[in-house]
């Protein structure tokens, strides 16, 4: 291929916002992550102050997973107060990074280049953990329904797939597939006109709407006779350069709202690690519902990942001659620009 591609480790997405970890899968011991290609270590960090009321509270924090020592992996550390303390030769680092203790030293003046790199943003959202290396040039996504207590929320197991991060986001935002890809779950014949869709563009994200008719096959009232098959529903992406997006379901008829939503971590060139999960407001408070639209949803995931892996080339094309698009491809075709715009404001 010929032409600017967007690999899963391009230096751009350093200045991006990327999940990590689920926040439970984050805790006072250390685990090791991938990200663009490098390692990092996270862990939550006591915050200390005697007396301050701060018992039982802890930080997160992020380390490059190398210590600036003779660069064993900090995630091989443990917590010791407030500080990660390496398990090579014990140093010890604050949340900040700062080196606070170097045991070999005894009481000699640190180094100052005994730091060590945390990244530019950490931070949380909706149980996942989103780490920037450096300062970032896109926002989060905001899923108003994550956090809604009116609605059941399931998250997937995440997965690891050889994927390219790029090619899974084009397939999140691309609806032709569904009648070819899914269909054993959400596809049928009825669906394969695209119609038309409403872009709005903001800066490194967008918003996609459509309206149209599809068969409800989730809908008991379609068993009961209440209801027709095919119905109407109204579908809205919200996208995040460069890999966070979520899916907002409206069924006119049956009522009620389901939310997927996809986060990529692109771990290397090869590999991608996937977090989805769904919000939905229509299954009465029912937690074995709940399982089975989770279920539902990890078998319209596997779906994709069938074609997905199949790629032999795990880059995204930027420059929109090396495809042929069509209407039906608008929403994509953005994705292609807004993805070359953040490349080129990280330049
Ligand atoms: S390698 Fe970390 S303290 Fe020596
Ligand atoms: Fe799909």
């Amino acid at each position: 291929m010929t032409g600017r591609q967007l690999a899963n480790t391009d230096p751009a997405l350093r200045r991006a916002w990327h999940p990590v970890a689920r926040s439970t899968e984050v805790g006072g011991d250390p685990i090791a992550i991938k990200l663009l290609g490098e390692h990092w270590a996270l862990v939550r960090l006591p915050v200390s102050g005697p007396g301050d009321g701060s018992a039982g509270e802890t930080r997160l924090a992020a380390f490059l997973d190398r210590c600036p020592h003779r660069l064993a992996p900090l995630s091989a550390g443990h917590v010791d107060g407030d500080a990660l303390r390496c398990g090579y030769h014990g140093w010890c680092f604050d949340a900040a990074g700062a080196c606070a203790e170097i045991p070999a030293l005894g009481t000699g003046p640190l180094p100052p280049r005994a730091r060590a790199v945390v990244p530019a943003g950490l931070t949380e959202r909706h149980g996942t953990v989103f780490l920037a290396p450096e300062p970032p040039l896109t926002e989060l996504l905001d899923v108003p329904e994550a956090d809604a207590p009116t609605f059941l929320h399931g998250l997937l197991d995440p997965v690891r797939a050889r994927v390219g991060a790029g090619l899974m986001l084009d397939n999140f935002l691309d609806m032709a597939h569904f009648p070819y890809v899914h269909t054993a779950t959400i596809g049928t014949a009825e669906a394969a006109v695209v119609h038309e869709l409403e872009i709005e563009r903001r800066d490194l994200g967008m918003t996609v709407r459509s309206r149209h008719p599809f068969p409800n096959h989730e809908d008991p009232g379609v068993a009961s006779g209440l209801r027709p098959l095919i119905q109407e529903r109204v579908l809205r992406y919200e996208y995040r350069a460069p890999f966070l997006a979520s899916l907002r379901i409206e069924y006119v008829e049956a009522g009620g709202v389901n939310v997927v939503d996809l986060l990529v971590q692109p771990e290397d060139d090869e590999h991608c690690r996937l977090y989805a999960s769904v919000h939905r407001n229509d299954l009465d408070g029912d937690e074995h519902r709940l399982a089975e639209s989770v279920a539902y949803e990890a078998k319209i995931l596997d779906e994709d990942l069938a074609i997905q892996e199949r790629y032999r080339e795990r880059s995204l094309p930027l420059e929109l001659t090396e495809e042929v698009h069509i209407r039906a491809d608008r929403a994509t075709v953005e994705l292609r620009r807004i993805l070359g715009a953040l490349v080129a404001a990280a330049d």
